[in-house]
């Protein structure tokens, strides 16, 4: 069968094979409504390029309205043999209003169109994971009020290293969550560019109001090179790498998690509701959640790689091999916004045994770096400090001891200095309150950044 679009050139029809090999409508149906959208504004700039008379123009947004409905309600006919979704649609107009539907891709190309409405879908996906994100956020600052008082280790390594506040922790999540809202909210303004117009790259004959169809798509700018217009993926590279970043965040939440909840660490309860249980083994709640947002990760790092060598070394100025760009584009979307609702009730619905956690801070020396600074603030240089406690570690190891159980006397073994209010700074649950500065783990610290956030959030 010829290809009626652009048969007339074409003695031998394509294969079956080959047809089917190079349709792209089993995954770019999802960019019909776009692609509607972006055919009523184009008739209306082509009715003011008077390509276009009023009835010619009623006609065709008429049947392109009715071709939204089927798509919307289910029942639009996609067919293989169209190719990718701008052919199928415009087989569909021809169904209903025969020729005319011939005038609407009068000055433009499947590569501008196809530039465009991929930018509409991206851009209508950033905007619901910033959403989404002010939502995390959100939650992380509750989850940090509701544990302000509250102590948990720090660590590094994955070795206890000092006490924290739990609400330090959810905030530290925060952070990073913070940055990748606004990786999102750049990408929607660098991303908001019409290509449109452009043509096949060298522009349309036809006076085309770039800035009128912009205006009607909601895009804040028209692109400026009409061959880039229709190279450049920069769009879908940078949102596939912030989706990447976000998931590097998760993924490291996820493994906390995941590691937090295991009996030997006892330290969070994750909800019934996102784990699993085993076939066989009675005793296991599985947390499958994080697990599975951890692997994720390396699906959405897949997709930045997929594109990153697709686009390399291509030739300007559009190439067939661009649309397989929305394979690994609608994944990433797909992704992030199938998992954010769960991440936020995953952050938000984790419970910390904080008495576990209390007795947990009391054990593993987290307060020795406060025990050297004890002996700075007597005059000792640290270095000679951290020698001292480190000798006093060693010693209550050798003891099964900790340093709750020293004595005065055993303090002054080891330096002169020592004087009763050393107790103090070798007690876990005051240290904290030592750490004042901006972002630290103190509860003045962490009241002022939480009221900073409660402003902006
Ligand atoms: N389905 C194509 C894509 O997604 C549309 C553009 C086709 N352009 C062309 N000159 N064959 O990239």
């Amino acid at each position: 069968m010829k290809n009626r679009s652009w048969g007339g050139r074409f003695k031998n029809s394509q294969t079956t094979e080959f047809l089917k090999y190079s349709a792209s409508i089993h995954f770019d149906y999802l960019l019909a409504p776009f692609d509607i959208a972006q055919n009523i504004a184009y008739a209306a700039a082509l009715q003011k390029a008077k390509i276009l008379n009023g009835t010619e123009y009623k006609k065709i947004t008429k049947a392109l309205r009715k071709i939204d409905t089927e798509i919307a309600d289910g029942t639009f006919d996609y067919r293989i043999e169209d190719e990718d979704i701008h052919m199928n649609i415009e087989r569909a107009l021809n169904q209903k209003i025969g020729s005319l539907s011939g005038k609407i891709h009068t000055g433009r190309s499947r590569n501008d169109q196809v530039a465009t409405v991929t930018r509409m879908y991206m851009l209508e996906n950033c905007k619901s994971i910033i959403e989404m994100l002010r939502k995390l956020r959100k939650t992380s600052l509750k989850q940090a009020e509701k544990y302000l008082n509250h102590l948990m280790p720090g660590y590094t390594h994955l070795q206890a290293a000092q006490p924290v506040r739990i609400a330090h922790w959810f905030l530290a999540y925060q952070q990073m969550f913070a940055r990748d809202e606004k990786r999102f909210v750049d990408l929607l303004d660098a991303a908001d560019v019409m290509p449109l117009g452009a043509g096949a790259l060298a522009g349309n004959n036809f006076g085309i109001e770039r800035k009128f169809l912009a205006k009607k798509l909601g895009f804040k700018r028209i692109t400026e090179n009409s061959i880039d217009a229709v190279s450049d993926r920069d769009f879908a590279l940078d949102f596939c790498y912030a989706a990447s970043v976000l998931f590097t965040h998760i993924s490291r939440l996820s493994e906390e998690l995941v590691i937090f909840s295991t009996g030997e660490f006892n330290a969070v309860s994750l909800p019934d509701e996102l784990c699993t249980g085993s076939s066989i083994m009675p005793q296991k709640k599985n947390p499958d959640l994080p697990e599975l947002l951890r692997g994720k990760t390396g699906r959405l790092n897949g997709n930045l790689i997929n594109l990153l060598t697709m686009l390399k070394g291509l030739p300007l100025a559009y190439n067939k091999d661009m649309q397989e760009d929305k394979p690994p584009l609608f994944d990433s979307c797909e992704q992030t916004v199938a998992s954010l609702p769960l991440v936020i009730k995953l952050l938000g619905e984790t419970k910390f045994n904080t008495k576990h956690l209390r007795s947990k801070i009391n054990r593993g020396f987290l307060t020795a770096v406060d025990i050297a600074d004890y002996l700075v603030l007597k005059k000792m240089p640290f270095r000679q400090a951290h020698h001292i406690v480190g000798k006093i570690v060693a010693e209550c190891e050798k003891k099964e001891k900790t340093f709750s159980h020293l004595t005065l006397s055993d303090f002054k073994k080891h330096s002169k200095l020592f004087e009763k209010d050393v107790f103090s700074y070798a007690d876990p649950a005051l240290s904290p309150d030592r750490k004042k500065g901006v972002g630290m783990t103190s509860e003045t610290s962490i009241l002022a950044e939480i009221r900073k956030l409660k402003k902006r959030l």
